[in-house]
């Protein structure tokens, strides 16, 4: 399943805010539409956002190409793309990343591009590896829980924790994917449900306050999500909710996995109380499409990400390997000097 495509110098995206019902590609051949469509969660998951933010960067660099105040406008472009959402380190890591190229080359559109599809391409083989390590975690006959959607819709490739869940499937190992609904966007139940459908992978999509209850009758497996931004200790953010899947595991002796490319670590932070959390507008929760949900004068509290603790984390799946505890010790291992 693809979220992005590049042609004949413009960007395409699948609008996933209207998905599964329909399915819309939008063409970009100016970067200020795509810091609105990354804000508005039309293209959404970390790993994404950062290949689009390259992109959209390389569409800066051919519409300033050839003018006097190219680099002024270029920092421009970048600055509105690093302000269209806090929390995925991905966005910033290929920013840099992009911004540093166009340092090194000057006004050369084309080596943008290049370096845009390098991330992408990248991506797509971390992807890969990820689900490749992952899938040595998962037993036979597997019964999987995951939250929100890290799959080919986030990432371009096959997905961090659907990169495992598709990798184990492909071995024959997974009986069933639950997929938690994730209020309250839903990523759970029309992202992660329509990939894997797509797929021929079995699904389930539950509310999401239904997973202890599954877990409780000994439904549940192993948990494997993705993750938004990890600290250089294990603690990590991801969708809201996540930290309650990670407690129900605890509770319940179910392992949990968090899965990423080494992009979304921010060995920076010593831990997770420094990642900034992404608040979103209260008519999220308050409105289901048109449908008002709560009284306007109530308040509302609408955190986009939370952060689990690294003690609730049984292993770290990467494109380098799996991590086990200590995991400050392994991290570190990962970023030598
Ligand atoms: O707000 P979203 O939909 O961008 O949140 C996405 C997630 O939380 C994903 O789990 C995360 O980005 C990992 S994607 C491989």
């Amino acid at each position: 399943m693809e979220a992005l495509r590049w042609q004949g110098n413009a960007l395409c995206l699948l609008d996933q805010t209207l998905l599964p019902a329909r399915v819309k590609w939008n063409t970009y051949r100016d970067y200020r539409p795509v810091v609105e469509d990354i804000r508005r969660l039309a293209v959404r998951g970390a790993p994404l956002i950062g290949v689009a933010a390259a992109y959209a960067y390389a569409l800066a660099g051919l519409e300033f190409h050839g003018r006097e105040d190219f680099v002024l406008r270029m920092d421009e472009a970048k600055t509105a793309l690093w302000n269209s959402r806090p929390t995925a380190v991905n966005l910033f890591w290929a920013l840099e990343r992009m911004e540093a190229k166009r340092r090194a080359v000057g006004d050369d559109p084309a080596a943008l591009i290049g370096e845009a599809e390098d991330i992408r391409r990248e991506n797509v083989a971390m992807n890969e590896a990820i689900g490749a390590f992952g899938a040595e975690v998962v037993k036979a006959g597997s019964r999987i829980l995951t939250h929100c959607n890290a799959g080919a819709l986030a990432t371009d490739g096959i997905g961090t924790a659907l990169g495992v869940i598709r990798a184990a499937h492909a071995q024959g190992k997974v009986e069933m994917v639950y997929a938690d609904e994730t209020r309250p966007l839903l990523q759970g139940s029309r992202l992660t449900a329509y990939e894997l459908a797509a797929d021929g992978i079995p699904v389930t999509v539950i509310a999401d306050n239904m997973a202890a209850s599954l877990m409780g009758l000994g439904k549940i497996d192993l948990a494997v999500v993705g993750c938004d931004r990890m600290a250089a200790n294990g603690d990590f953010a991801n969708k809201i909710g996540t930290y309650s899947v990670a407690v129900n595991c605890r509770y319940h002796g179910v392992p949990f996995y968090v899965a990423l490319p080494t992009s979304s670590i921010d060995m920076g932070l010593a831990d997770g109380t420094g990642i900034p959390i992404e608040q979103r507008d209260g008519r999220e929760l308050s409105f289901l499409g048109e449908t008002q949900t709560a009284p306007l004068e109530a308040a509302v509290y609408n955190p986009a990400f939370d952060v689990t603790p690294n003690g609730l984390v049984t292993g770290i799946i990467t494109e380098k390997g799996v991590l086990y505890p200590p995991f400050s010790t392994a991290l570190a291992a990962l970023f030598p000097g």
